[in-house]
């Protein structure tokens, strides 16, 4: 049993989430967690809302509300959207509490102790119009490297290089247009060639390891070899002040996001920590320790493919610096010497067809719609089975029914009902099996040996794969059915091989509810009911509204959390003989082909 530290990458609190944004990491984060939990493991599974930066301060001008408003409301909008996804967080919190502020400038101060904070003039760019400083993101241009005609002022999305402004040719402002000028300015900038080595030698090892996934320890030991100091700090008025003498009280010097969401990872599980019942009398804050002290702990960052260089090599040279681990030494502050990433698992893109989702162009796909509409079951199925794991993939309404209708339905939920249907008609309870044939030998090993894979390939974070055989025994335990035709099995003489065949098929179905349950929870639940179950058989996450835990004890905010203690255990729990099992109601609904033609007409056209 290892402690596991899930950390998944923070929203933007720009609006309400999009299929693309959940299906990333969202998803395949919290079916690891539960995967994770059920094997046994310690999980700490923590996010947040990213709630500063320019995105915020444009949305919140535009909305005519001050940036704590937005973010309040966009906040509370993302956090129930996942956790009625079932994303299983032990804390998803904010970037506007005073925890994190505290930990985030904690952090930056011992970086700037130890020598790896370097001040430097930057030139950084205005609007000629309003005077205010227009961040990286808001200038966009032509990329010189690769010649991408909408690359971003900090990054391309298309070559994934990270570029200044400065380097775009043609810049221009996204919010007005105009062209941008380009002033003097103070900055930290955190120097990465100083951690080079350091960085290096531990990629070298993750790569040994040899259980990234190939893109991303490729991409991650690239970029080492043009590796410049990166500014860590912002011209803007809205986010965590610079902590130290001279800057503090500067109304426009602010962390930059690279220092600030980042560290939300581990502001959350102190948070978490922190917000912890006593134990005997004994305050249980510095728990979290027990995930980032400890060098056994493994953690496991989830992300989409944009943000790959945050994660394997901004954070882990942060918490090298931080540990005073580089080229000019120092040392630890408080929170000692952090555990860099054991994985940085990147997906790519979910697409919308073959367009990107645009959420300014209308062409997008709400998660809470398609939980209104359609609840979570089949949009985890299609994240699970056919999302952008390690290549782009595309979501289209009709492959999004059709899975849902044939595999679902058709596949996984017609076997529960039907096998339960036949227990609660014949018997009204598991019966007692005779001796078994070896056609119910063959189907419990199957089933038997899929924990063994599927658990495998959970453990990998290879979620499609461990989908489809988790789907294939299914369809071997359908086989047995139509291979044993139970429902043919009448009269006194044949009754004790319908127990056997029935018992049999009760305690696959079981297991195979038991196997599905990362990817889907929430039917777990209903199947767990189904075969005679008591209780909550997966735990779901809940919204709590808490206070603040410092200065800001008198504002009150939504979080998820959850108590996931009893997460049941992965492998075979025998099913009991005698229990009894009624006729069952449906376990998916199955969607009309007018869903698609509904769905397009909603998104016009
Ligand atoms: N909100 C940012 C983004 O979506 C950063 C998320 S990753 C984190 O790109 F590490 F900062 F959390
Ligand atoms: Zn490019």
């Amino acid at each position: 049993m290892s402690k596991v530290l899930s950390a998944v990458a923070w929203p933007y609190a720009n609006g309400p989430r999009h299929l693309g944004h959940v299906a990333g990491f969202a998803v395949p984060s919290d079916v690891f967690s539960r995967y994770m939990r059920m094997a046994g493991h310690d999980v700490l599974m923590v996010s947040g809302s990213d709630e500063h930066g320019t995105p915020i301060l444009v949305l919140a001008d535009k909305e005519g509300v001050t940036p704590r408003e937005l973010v309040d409301k966009n906040h509370a909008i993302i956090a129930a959207e996942l956790a009625d996804l079932g994303c299983s967080y032990d804390l998803y919190t904010r970037t506007t509490t005073d925890n994190h502020y505290a930990v985030a400038q904690e952090l930056f101060r011992r970086c700037w102790e130890n020598g790896y904070m370097v001040e430097r003039t930057q030139r950084g760019a205005i609007s000629p119009s309003t005077g205010r400083t227009l961040p990286d993101r808001y200038i966009e241009g032509t990329c010189p490297i690769c010649g991408y005609g909408e690359a971003r002022g900090d990054q391309c999305d298309n070559c994934g290089n990270q570029l200044e402004p400065e380097e775009l040719i043609n810049p221009r402002s996204k919010v007005n247009g105009e062209t941008p000028v380009f002033v003097e300015t103070q900055h930290f900038f955190l120097d990465l060639p100083a951690l080079a080595d350091s960085l290096r030698t531990w990629l070298e090892g993750r790569e040994a390891s040899g259980t990234w996934r190939p893109n991303v320890i490729k991409f991650s030991l690239n970029i080492l070899d043009d590796i410049k100091p990166r500014a860590m700090t912002r011209d803007i008025d809205w986010g965590i002040p610079v902590p130290l003498d001279g800057w503090r009280d500067q109304p426009t010097k602010r962390l930059y996001v690279w220092f600030d969401a980042v560290v939300g990872y581990l502001s959350a599980s102190i948070e978490w920590a922190r917000r912890l019942p006593e134990v005997d009398g004994q305050s249980q804050a510095d728990r979290w320790r027990e995930w980032w002290n400890d060098p056994e702990a493994l953690s496991y960052y989830f992300m989409g493919k944009d943000n790959i260089t945050f994660h394997s090599q901004i954070w882990p040279a942060e918490l090298l610096a931080y540990a005073g681990r580089g080229a000019h030494g120092g040392s630890p502050g408080e929170f000692g010497v952090l555990n860099l990433p054991t994985e940085v698992v990147s997906s790519e893109y979910l697409t919308f067809g073959d367009q990107q989702f645009s959420t300014s162009r209308g062409h997008v796909v709400l998660v809470r719609d398609v939980l209104n509409r359609y609840g979570p079951d089949g949009i985890r199925y299609f994240i699970c089975a056919a999302g952008p794991e390690s290549q782009d993939s595309a979501f289209t309404w009709r492959d999004f029914v059709q899975r849902n209708n044939s595999e679902l339905v058709a596949g996984w939920g017609n076997l529960v009902s039907r096998s339960a249907a036949m227990v609660a008609k014949n018997f009204g309870e598991i019966p007692q099996p005779g001796p078994l044939d070896e056609v119910d030998e063959a189907v419990l090993a199957t089933v038997e040996q899929a924990f063994t894979t599927v658990g495998d390939l959970l453990a990998r974070q290879r979620i499609k794969a461990a989908t489809a055989e988790a789907m294939r025994a299914v369809g071997e335990v359908n086989a047995y059915v139509s291979r044993t035709e139970p429902f043919k099995l009448k009269g006194d003489d044949q009754r004790e091989r319908l127990a056997t065949v029935l018992h049999t098929l009760i305690q696959c179905v079981s297991d195979l509810n038991t196997i599905l349950a990362p990817v889907l929870p929430h039917a777990a639940n209903r199947v767990h009911a189904v075969l005679g179950g008591q209780g909550q058989f997966m735990p779901m996450p809940v919204i709590a509204d808490v206070r603040g835990l410092d200065g800001d004890a008198d504002r009150t905010y939504p979080v998820i959390t959850g108590e996931y203690s009893n997460t049941p255990r992965w492998g075979r729990t025998p099913v009991v003989v005698g229990t009894p099992i009624v006729k069952p109601a449906p376990v998916f609904t199955k969607l009309d082909d007018s869903v698609v033609d509904e769905e397009l007409a909603r998104m016009g056209g």
